[in-house]
């Protein structure tokens, strides 16, 4: 077990958001991790847990431990109808994607180049093209912070919604994930509903799963910066849900307002296009700004911090609503806040 003093986590979150951790370890295996937290909780040093660091907004300081768990465990198992994959928490997810997508195996495909780990994709439930990870997801495996014993999750049991898990409700704060287990099939199950998704591949008549990710790489960068060269944290808001008769009421007066209605009755928008159409797209406000080819998305030029982030996020967020009456919600969790 080792823990490290006054940590710069600047580069480990992909929004390059200045951030001194007191302390800070990253666990590779199941025992490191129990003795870590039990130092913690012996020192009563508050525990913050960090992924990847691309769907987080940082504070300038962060007292007691920062966990990254960095188990890196990746094994496959047969059963007669599909393959699971076993992954630990430290796992890259992109990686995860291609190396499955490589092997023949369907389901995760959609979701290449998410950035992130896998242990944090159920916080979010990621999503893209259509798909999202609680569609393949079988069980999730936690550790108790405060006792260390570890228990395994069923994917109904995470309650995942839209964005959204017992990770970032019930559970928040109190669990650590150490592993997933995800429902793979050599059946081919190609999802090309999405827009531009289908038109990319007119080409292949029976795509393989390496080239579905492959397209969906090419789709997102064209669209969306990437952190390594332009900080940001993926789509900074998230899309709105609103009921079926107030979108009805706003494609009254923006007929060509992308909407996409919802079980339950509510219609799902586009918070891309709101802020598009406030004449947002490719603002800069000092040190952030709206990314010119995807309104969604804010970016980080360097020399901001957390506090000059939220205030460029609520200006955004308040002409979305003087024009069209919605609050927008930032989508990464703010840490400590
Ligand atoms: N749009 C605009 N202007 C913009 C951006 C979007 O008019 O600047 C319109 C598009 O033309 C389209 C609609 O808004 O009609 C939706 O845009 P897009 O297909 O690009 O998807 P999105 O809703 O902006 C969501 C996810 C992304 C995911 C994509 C693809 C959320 C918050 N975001 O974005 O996820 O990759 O769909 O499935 O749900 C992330 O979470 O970090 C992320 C990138």
């Amino acid at each position: 077990m080792t823990i490290f003093s006054n940590v710069d986590l600047s580069a480990a979150n992909t929004l390059r958001l200045p951030c001194q951790a007191e302390r800070f370890a990253a666990p590779t295996t199941l025992t490191a991790l129990r003795q870590t937290l039990a130092e913690a909780c012996r020192k009563g040093w508050p525990v913050t847990l960090l992924g990847g660091g691309s769907n987080v907004l940082l504070p300038e300081t962060l007292p007691g431990l920062v966990v990254r768990p960095a188990l890196q465990q990746y094994w496959l198992s047969q059963r007669p109808g599909d393959v699971l994959a076993h992954v630990g928490a430290g796992v890259n997810w992109h990686t995860l994607v291609m190396t499955t997508a490589a092997r023949g195996l369907w389901g995760i495909e959609n979701l290449a180049l998410i950035p992130g780990s896998c242990g944090a994709a159920p916080v979010q439930n990621i999503g893209a093209y259509g798909v999202e990870l609680a569609d393949t997801l079988q069980a999730v495996q936690v550790m108790e912070l405060a006792t260390g014993q570890v228990d395994w999750l069923s994917s109904q049991q995470c309650a995942f919604g839209y964005r959204d898990s017992l990770f970032k409700g019930e559970l928040a704060g109190s669990v650590v994930i150490t592993q997933l287990v995800l429902r793979l099939s050599r059946t081919p199950a190609p999802r090309l509903g999405y827009g531009d998704l289908a038109a990319r591949l007119a080409n292949s008549l029976t795509p393989t799963p390496l080239a579905v990710a492959e397209a969906v790489c090419a789709i997102r960068r064209e669209k969306l910066p990437d952190p390594q060269v332009l900080a940001n944290a993926g789509s900074f808001f998230k899309n709105p849900l609103v009921s079926h008769q107030w979108a009805a009421q706003l494609l009254k007066e923006h007929p060509s307002m992308p909407h996409f209605p919802q079980e339950g009755g509510q219609t799902k928008l586009a918070a891309g296009w709101l802020i598009d159409q406030c004449g947002l797209k490719g603002m800069r406000d000092g040190a952030f700004g709206v990314h010119q080819h995807q309104a969604l998305v804010l970016v980080h030029f360097g020399g901001g911090d957390r506090q000059g982030l939220m205030k460029t996020a609520d200006y955004i967020a308040a002409q979305v609503e003087a024009r069209f009456g919605l609050r927008l919600e930032p989508e990464p969790r703010l840490v400590n806040p």
